[in-house]
């Protein structure tokens, strides 16, 4: 069945993001009806294009929701917390890339390929995970479903692009000034990015942890349906411009030769094994760029967990694509597929809650 094109609008369209999601829906020829470009109205006169068609950028205010029936929000969590509710009155589905939304009990928090029957239960806003989040939940997947995970840790290695345009400018800026021998500034970040690995993404927490650890922590456990699973994560951020890589040490349940590890991640849709390290083949940020897959690669065996329980690798992805927009659309997919772009309550024998 050829699907109804639907009205779709994209609040923070000027963004890294937002401007990803567009090329993401042309790529992918979602079924576009009317396209609404939507940011903060701070900058009038600036335009998108989708497939071949110029749109207005319009300023993103309760209005503007009148008749959409997907809203793809990634214009912070201040913006989603105030405009997605006003969307979703309008009878919009909101599909929501901030943190706004993530942990709240009636929203689902879902990659596409981990737990697309969350779905199910929305009520008019559907969260899409933290990038680092995102490209870690499918490989972690393969070893719940297969040996089970006893605890997981993990450290990441992230792209300036997961802060925003501006951090990419001033990634730019730095190394361009160390060229031509200027003093650098930072203002993004409270460090100088360039020549430097920063371990401090978003604000600190009273554990210690930054907020961008703790959501690896929290949002793992609501996508994985593992409330009490043991994981801890460092985050930092490091001078590159596309893609995150994350190193990932777990201890399993069951033992796992590196052997098995491989097939069971390259039989998760999505995930492409690279790992062949006589050749210097591995994941890399360079040639995840632009890419669609979660990229895995240095599968061995940790010695330090006893039983053969203990498995290391290392995994990179696209935060612009799979970390953000190409997770959102396959969302949208797959709401229009299942006949759930409106809401459980607005839909006859819908289930009220998942698990
Ligand atoms: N970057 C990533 O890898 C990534 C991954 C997952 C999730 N996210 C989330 O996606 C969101 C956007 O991130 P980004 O990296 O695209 O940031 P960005 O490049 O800084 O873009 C921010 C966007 O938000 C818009 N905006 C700002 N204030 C607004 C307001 N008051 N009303 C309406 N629009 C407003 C901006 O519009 P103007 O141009 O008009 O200012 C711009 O379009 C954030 O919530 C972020 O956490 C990002």
């Amino acid at each position: 069945m050829t699907p109804r094109p639907l009205t779709v609008a994209v609040v923070g369209a000027t963004g890294v993001v937002g401007r990803t999601m567009i090329q993401v829906l042309s790529e992918r020829e979602f079924p576009v009806a009317e396209l609404r470009l939507l940011a903060s109205g701070r900058s009038p006169g600036r335009t998108g294009s989708l497939d071949g068609r110029t749109y207005d950028v319009g300023k993103a205010e309760p209005g503007a929701f009148d008749g959409v029936d997907i809203a793809l929000f990634s214009a912070g969590a201040d913006v989603s917390r105030e405009l997605a509710p006003e969307a979703v009155r309008r009878g919009a589905t909101v599909i929501d890339n901030s943190s706004a939304w993530r942990m709240e009990p009636n929203v689902p928090l879902v990659v596409s390929q981990v737990n697309p029957d969350d779905l199910a239960w929305h009520e008019g806003i559907v969260a899409n995970p933290n990038c680092s989040t995102m490209q870690l939940a499918p490989v972690l997947m393969a070893l719940r479903d297969s040996v089970g995970i006893e605890r997981v840790v993990v450290d990441t290695y992230q792209s300036v692009s997961g802060t925003g345009a501006d951090a990419v400018a001033e990634l730019e800026d730095q190394v361009q000034a160390h060229v031509e021998g200027r003093p650098t500034t930072a203002a993004v970040y409270p460090h100088p990015i360039a020549f430097n690995a920063l371990p401090e993404i978003d604000t600190f927490l009273e554990n210690g942890y930054t907020k961008e650890e703790w959501k690896v922590v929290t949002e793992s456990r609501k996508i994985l349906h593992l409330p009490e699973l043991r994981i801890s994560c460092t985050a930092v951020r490091i001078p590159v411009f596309v893609s995150h890589s994350e190193a990932v040490h777990v201890e399993t349940r069951d033992p796992l030769t590196p052997e098995r590890a491989r097939r069971l991640f390259e039989a998760v849709p999505g995930v492409v094994v690279r790992d062949d390290p006589a050749t210097h083949d591995y994941p890399l940020a360079t040639e995840a760029a632009g890419r669609d897959e979660v990229f895995v690669g240095r599968v061995r065996t940790d010695p330090s967990i006893p039983d053969g329980r203990g498995i290391a690798f290392w995994v990179v992805s696209d935060n612009l694509r799979k970390g953000a927009a190409t997770n959102a659309v396959e969302l949208a997919e797959l709401l229009i597929a299942r006949d759930q772009v409106r809401a459980a309550s607005r839909r006859a024998g819908a289930p009220a809650r998942g698990a």
